[in-house]
């Protein structure tokens, strides 16, 4: 094969450029430009204007009479993963699962693939990464190879011309690839799990699933960023993009759909890494609560992730600091609203926070971008810098403003009737969220709302000290 000219091409973002870059002018990332060789035009007839025979002119479809019977949803067998892929896997449609490795992706697959398999649905998976043996000693610890389960139809090919015909000739209803930076084209010059190879294969890959009607997941590998590695350019070319996320250490795993064709994204589904597999969670409120009372340094809010609420616990620890610049530390929380809230802390509550180091943990893995937990975050700091003088860990909830204003959030019932449910009898609420619930007819009795308007008066609801009262007025 005639080898093409050299392009440098992002593996974050595909922004491609003449020479080799150190920074990518795209997106900004360091180191991420790579040389690729882009294998010469095959001049085709079609889309020419100048060559080729008169391309005909398509006939559009009237919406009335798409059929809708064609969508049909697969059952994946797991609740969990159906609710965040909208209800099933649609036939002819590309779903990337996204996942550092080791979160449990080839673990989710194939329960997914043997409990379809035992319901009838012809499958296929397709494995770069495990040896048959390996796949076989995994399904035997997920109970898999039982009699009454499915038998389940394995290819080891990782070139993606072989695994295209393999689709055509078996015609499988549902098929997994794992992973998409194994494949490799003989068509495209590059090693395998290069940008080129990754959007050639996914690119014929996406041609079978759309012609055979069948539904496709492919696996791919995040970086540690946390960024879909290479496959970020395949965002677009999907139909659904979820990732795979939580922490080795931890048992609880969340499924969330980043980009859903077919669905919702916002949606997400929880499951517990167990001995024989991915348990679901069909529950998870609570699963990132501590055991026992809540201490000072913490606080819990209850954060929707889309039509759910789960309650996640913000732990703080505030500590005198020896350095110029002191620490600080922020997990599941991101670090520049942490910086913010203290700001906000000291110059709003006067809570003497800029020569001390700060730690702040969400409980189990969990990440919060819900702006609602805010104020649990600035509790949580109020009083772990209080710690054991009168100051006592809290349920709250509300967006803080960089005029120390508690602002009004979302869905404020659902996440007062979540607190409740679980028993917490007293809650820190936006003023606004108040006014609205008990304009509404009111809460549940046991539960006292206390109103919060701005971070001064909250401090002051946890803190029991002079020097957070002083603020007001
Ligand atoms: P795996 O699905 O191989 O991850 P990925 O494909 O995302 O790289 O998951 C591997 C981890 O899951 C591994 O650390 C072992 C653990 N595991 C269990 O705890 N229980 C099980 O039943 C299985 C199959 C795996
Ligand atoms: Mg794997």
């Amino acid at each position: 094969m005639p080898r093409g000219k050299s392009s440098f091409i992002c593996r974050e973002c595909g922004y491609a450029s003449p020479g080799w870059l150190g920074r990518c002018p795209g997106c900004g990332s360091w180191n991420t430009i790579v040389e690729e060789v882009v294998p010469p035009k095959v001049p085709r007839g079609l889309g020419s204007r100048s060559a080729g025979p008169p391309v005909a002119a398509p006939a559009p479809l009237h919406l009335s009479a798409v059929d809708l019977g064609a969508q049909a949803r697969i059952d994946t067998g797991l609740g969990e993963f159906n609710r965040v892929l909208g209800g099933g896997l649609v036939a002819g449609s590309v779903v990337l699962v996204g996942g550092e490795p080791g979160v449990g992706k080839s673990t989710l697959l194939l329960q997914a693939l043997l409990s379809m398999e035992a319901r009838g649905v012809s499958t296929l998976l397709i494995s770069g990464e495990e040896s048959p043996a390996q796949v076989k000693l995994r399904s035997t610890r997920l109970g898999g190879t039982q009699p009454g389960m499915g038998d389940l139809r394995l290819l080891t090919e990782t070139q993606t011309e072989s695994v295209v015909a393999a689709l055509e000739h078996l015609r499988p209803e549902v098929c997994v690839v794992d992973s998409v930076q194994t494949l490799w084209s003989s068509e495209v010059g590059s090693t395998p799990g290069s940008i080129a190879q990754i959007r050639d294969s996914t690119a014929q890959l996406l041609r079978v699933a759309k012609a055979g009607g069948m539904a496709m997941v492919l696996v791919g590998h995040v970086t540690k960023e946390g960024e879909l590695a290479g496959p970020r350019v395949l965002e677009h070319m999907v139909d659904a993009v979820l990732s795979f996320e939580g922490e080795r250490t931890q048992p609880f795993r969340i499924l969330r759909a980043v980009k859903n064709r077919f669905g919702s994204t916002n949606e997400v589904g929880v499951f517990q890494m167990a001995e024989q597999g991915l348990v679901e969670v069909p529950d998870p409120s609570s699963i990132f609560l501590e055991d026992g009372d809540l201490r000072s340094g913490s606080a819990v809010v209850p954060v929707l992730e889309g039509t759910r609420c789960l309650l996640a616990e913000v732990q703080a620890l505030v500590t005198p600091s020896n350095l110029a610049m002191p620490q600080r530390v922020a997990r599941g929380v991101d670090r520049n609203r942490l910086a913010m809230i203290v700001a906000v802390l000291n110059r709003r509550a006067r809570l003497p926070l800029l020569k001390c180091d700060i730690f702040v943990n969400v409980a189990g893995g969990l990440v919060l971008e819900d702006p609602a937990a805010d104020l649990a975050v600035a509790l949580a700091v109020a009083s772990a810098w209080r710690d054991g003088g009168g100051a006592e860990g809290v349920a709250a909830f509300g967006e803080v403003s960089l005029t120390g204003k508690i602002r009004y959030v979302l869905q404020g019932e659902k996440r007062v009737q979540e607190l409740t449910r679980r028993g917490f009898p007293r809650i820190l609420i936006p003023g606004r969220n108040a006014e609205e619930l008990l304009g509404a007819g009111g809460m549940a009795p046991g539960v006292e709302l206390v109103a919060v308007t701005d971070i001064g008066q909250a401090v002051n609801q946890v803190v029991k000290n002079t020097a957070a009262r002083s603020t007001r007025g």
